[in-house]
């Protein structure tokens, strides 16, 4: 139980447990990596259990029986936000071969804390957007304006709120605040919410920045 609408804590022990690895300033890449997959796939397993299913017959080598698969009829588009989404996206494909991905590339301005536009591979309009099943993936959500910034970019092209989510793994209450006040209807998929922004608007306690404990760039 969490006082947001519309957020899901994944409170699972594994969950807990690889978040204590993550958060640790001397995990190295490689485990920092390894944990964030564990925790992708039962990040995962609750932003995926509401996809529509169509049944189907398939001939086991026994006999034919009636199955169900995930329908065709919606579109499932995942989009990482550069780069760290990256890590959630891998997972992501996996387990939904059938997605499209759809990368969406923006940076912090470091002292306005406002994302600049680099790269955006959505296209300039949907056809049937109510048939589109949206999964943005950032594994920090901070101040909450990248994630607005990218939710917009959906929402305009008519792809209702609904058919929307923001799937993290560390969210401030700051940026929680701010996605739902501007779309309470888009759920949000997060495995903790920290306690605060700092005044460079990395999340405390949190992980210090992830895309380069990601991809092993920090600087000493
Ligand atoms: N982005 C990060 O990588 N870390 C934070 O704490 C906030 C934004």
């Amino acid at each position: 139980m969490n006082n947001y609408k519309n957020v899901c804590v994944i409170k699972h022990p594994l969950c807990c447990h690889n978040l204590s690895i993550i958060r640790n300033k001397n995990t190295n890449a490689e485990m920092f990596r390894n944990a964030i997959r564990r925790i992708t796939y039962l990040l995962f397993y609750k932003a995926t259990e509401d996809l529509e299913l169509e049944p189907c017959e398939v001939e086991t080598p026994l006999e034919i029986c009636r199955a169900e698969k995930i329908t065709s009829r919606n579109e499932i588009i995942i989009a990482p936000i550069l780069r760290a989404g990256l890590i959630f996206s891998d997972i992501a494909n996996e387990i939904m071969p059938f997605a499209t991905v759809r990368h969406i590339g923006m940076y912090r301005d470091e002292e306005t804390l406002t994302p600049i536009w680099y790269y955006n591979k959505i296209p300039v309009e949907f056809d049937e957007p109510d048939k589109k099943i949206i999964l943005i993936l950032d594994p920090m959500l901070a101040t909450g304006n990248s994630a607005v910034e990218s939710i917009k970019l959906f929402v305009n092209k008519k792809v209702p709120q609904k058919n929307i989510k923001f799937v993290s793994l560390i969210s401030a209450p700051e940026g929680l605040e701010k996605v739902q006040s501007l779309y309470p209807d888009i759920k949000i998929i997060t495995a903790s919410i920290d306690n605060c922004l700092n005044k460079n608007g990395y999340i405390k306690p949190g992980l210090g920045d992830a895309g380069d404990r990601i991809f092993n760039t920090v600087e000493n």
